[in-house]
Parts: structure tokens; C-alpha cells; sequence
């Protein structure tokens, strides 16, 4: 079983995902990571970060293993991040790799913008996990203080709304939820909440019948 999480930034999708993943026993893919890795790279390497043609090249040689965790985290880093996932060069170059991990025999939990509507459109449980943008900036800033990188609440939900705005307005994937996905709202859940919520989706969409066999397109 393929489990698609997509929502918009802080939404509460990766601590989701994770949960689902330890619940299901299923591998987890983090899939903003890769285009942080990319960000990463190309502000490592001085590049100007809307540089089309430094970003294709960085994907086509793509390691991710170079990078902790923890480098790839911070807020400069998602902003960058959300700049190169609108070059349609990087996303296809990142396409194949996502596909794989989807594709492990038992399936996979993915987390991103564009899982149930471009990577795996075939996946039988899709959530799209959203929360309220004052919400998601609370989130976000509790996370970034527990980081030791302490950020205003005003200058934080204006990050994701502008963040918002550039995912959901790319041409190419842009941030939406997928016809079939279900809609969670997390607004007023608690964590254990949410994933009690997710879990019914999954089963739900599990008794509605086997999923259709994943094919790489
Ligand atoms: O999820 P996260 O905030 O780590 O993602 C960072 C940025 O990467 C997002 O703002 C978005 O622009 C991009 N992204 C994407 N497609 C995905 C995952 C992330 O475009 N599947």
C-alpha cells in the first residue's frame, strides 16, 4: 500500500506521515528533503537560487547523501527549496527517485505537494493534510525556537503564505489536493488526533477494495 501525504508548509503532513509509516510498518519518504538537498547545493555552491540551468545541472548529478538533517532544516533553506520546486528541469529530474522508493515491494509512505497527483496518482490512500495559515506559522514557530532559531510569529506566517502562494501557483505540480484525496483538517487535532483521523482514511480507503498495481509512468 502506497500512502500519499500531501498539505501545504507546516501543515502537520510529515509528523503524520511518520506516524503512519511506524503504524503501518512502511518505509517513509520525506519528499521536501529533495528539493532542500538541491537548495542546499546550490546555495552551498554560490549559485543565484533562481538559477535555472545551475539547479538542472545539480539535480542531474544529484547525491543526497551529502547532507545531514539538520543542514537541510532551517527556515532559509525551505524558501530556497520552494524556489527550485517550481523549475520544471528539477522536478522531473527528482521524479524517477520518488517512483523507486514508491514502488518497494509492500509500499511506502510519501509526504510532499504533488504525491497522490503526480508521483503516485495510482495510490489508494491519499490525504491532503491542511491546517489554517495562523496554525501552521504556530507550528512552524514553536519548531524553529525548539531549533534554537527563534523567529517573530508575523515574519513566519508571512513566509507561508508566501510560500503557499508559490507552490500553489507553479505551472508544473502545483500544490492541490488530488480528486480522490481525502481532506484533514488539523486545525483544532492534537497530533494523536490527527493520525486516529488518518488511520480511518487509510482503513477506509483499504476496505474499499485492493489497490490498482503501481506502474511507473
Ligand atoms: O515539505 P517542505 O516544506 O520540506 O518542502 C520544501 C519545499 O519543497 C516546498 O515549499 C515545496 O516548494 C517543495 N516541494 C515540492 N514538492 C514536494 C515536496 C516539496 O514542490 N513533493
Amino acid at each position: 500500500m502506497v500512502i500519499a501525504v500531501d498539505g501545504p508548509a507546516a501543515s502537520g503532513k510529515g509528523t503524520l506521515a511518520r506516524r503512519l509509516s511506524a503504524h503501518y510498518g512502511l518505509p517513509y519518504l520525506d519528499t521536501g528533503l529533495l528539493y532542500r538537498m538541491v537548495a542546499r547545493a546550490m546555495l552551498d555552491g554560490g549559485h543565484d537560487i533562481r538559477d535555472a540551468g545551475a539547479a538542472e545541472d545539480i539535480v542531474s548529478r544529484f547525491d543526497g547523501s551529502a547532507f545531514t538533517e539538520e543542514a537541510l532544516r532551517g527556515r532559509e533553506i525551505g524558501e530556497a527549496a520552494s524556489v527550485v520546486a517550481a523549475m520544471p528541469a528539477v522536478r522531473s529530474g527528482l521524479i524517477e527517485r520518488q517512483r523507486r522508493f514508491a514502488a518497494q515491494p509492500g509500499g511506502a509512505v510519501l509526504d510532499g505537494r504533488d504525491i497522490g497527483t503526480v508521483i503516485c496518482p495510482l495510490s489508494q490512500a491519499k490525504l491532503f493534510v491542511t491546517a489554517t495559515p495562523e496554525v501552521r506559522a504556530a507550528r512552524r514557530q514553536k519548531e524553529l525556537a525548539g531549533r534554537g532559531e527563534p523567529a517573530p510569529f508575523d515574519g513566519i506566517l508571512a513566509d507561508i503564505r508566501r510560500r503557499d502562494a508559490r507552490d500553489s501557483g507553479r505551472s508544473d505540480a502545483p500544490l492541490r489536493a488530488a480528486e480522490d484525496a481525502v481532506i484533514l483538517d488539523t486545525s483544532a487535532l492534537t497530533i494523536d488526533e490527527a493520525l486516529a483521523a488518518a488511520i480511518a482514511i487509510v482503513e477506509r480507503r483499504r476496505a474499499a477494495g485492493p489497490e490498482q498495481p503501481f506502474t511507473e509512468r
